[in-house]
């Protein structure tokens, strides 16, 4: 049991590290330029998954738009984003004035690929958690094989790339046996804890948008 704390706190450590990596490496928004330029210029305001909650949101008067929600970007054009941020809404900083066409194009595209259509998640989210809580069991790769799944026997954690595991149409059931873990849900490990404590249901949702990705890793 001893080692088993150890352990956890290493993976605790080098999950921080990896998740510091990745961030820096290819985004799965997959928009090199308009990741950079919504990092530097709108993140500030917009957040880091869009949702309207960066370190300047609270100095605003009015609560911004949620990225993460479809219905709101579904039904706008780029056309009608990109006018709207060189006038009305952004009207005093004119942000869109001050940036090349093309950066402003892909800025607008990333905040598309932000969101899910007819969904309101958070990919990037969820792998930020799965990096930070899930992966020292889970693996990063979804496999049951992280560094602390020596430690545990039967049962291991879930292989999440493995055929038998199903998510689409499970999305309920799985959110709320992450909410209250393994032994709560189904007298089932203890190793496997509940995370209702530490996560919203909005992220416990965006984590197992994020699971998803190992199933698609793996046709
Ligand atoms: C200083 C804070 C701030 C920064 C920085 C900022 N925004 Fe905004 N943004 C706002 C405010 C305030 C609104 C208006 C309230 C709303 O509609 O959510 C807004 C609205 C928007 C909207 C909705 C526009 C519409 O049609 O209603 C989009 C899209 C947007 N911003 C994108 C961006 C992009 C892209 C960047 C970076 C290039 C950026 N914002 C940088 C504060 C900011
Ligand atoms: C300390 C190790 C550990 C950590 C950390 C951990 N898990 Fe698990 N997880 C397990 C084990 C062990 C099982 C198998 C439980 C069983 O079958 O009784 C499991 C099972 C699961 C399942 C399978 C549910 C099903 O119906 O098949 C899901 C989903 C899951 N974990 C998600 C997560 C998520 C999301 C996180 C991070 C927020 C996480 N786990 C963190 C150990 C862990």
């Amino acid at each position: 049991m001893k080692r088993l704390a150890v352990a956890l706190f290493v993976v605790a450590g080098l999950g921080a590290i990896a998740s510091n990596a990745r961030a820096q490496a290819a985004d799965p928004a997959g928009q090199p330029r308009g990741a950079q330029v919504y990092a530097e210029l709108c993140q500030s305001c917009h957040g880091r998954y869009g949702r309207g909650d960066g370190p300047l949101a609270s100095n605003l008067k009015a609560p911004l738009v949620d990225f993460t929600n479809s219905a709101w970007l579904g039904g706008r054009s780029d056309e009608v984003i990109a006018k709207g941020l060189g006038t009305a809404s952004h009207g005093p900083m004119t942000i869109a004035s001050a940036l090349k066409p093309e950066a402003l194009q892909d800025s607008i595209a990333y905040i598309r690929a932000l969101s899910i259509p007819g969904k309101h998640v958070s990919v990037l989210a969820g792998r930020d958690i799965y990096l930070a809580s899930c992966q020292g069991c889970h693996g990063a790769k979804g496999d049951g094989q992280g560094p602390v799944a020596t430690y545990l026997t039967d049962p291991k954690p879930r292989d999440f790339t493995a055929s038998k595991f199903v998510i689409d149409g499970r999305e309920e059931e799985l959110e709320k046996f992450i909410s209250l873990g393994a032994a709560a849900a189904m007298h089932g490990s203890i190793y496997m804890p509940e995370w209702a404590s530490r996560l919203s249901p909005q992220q416990i949702k965006d984590t197992v948008e994020y699971l998803k990705i190992f199933k698609q890793a793996k046709p």
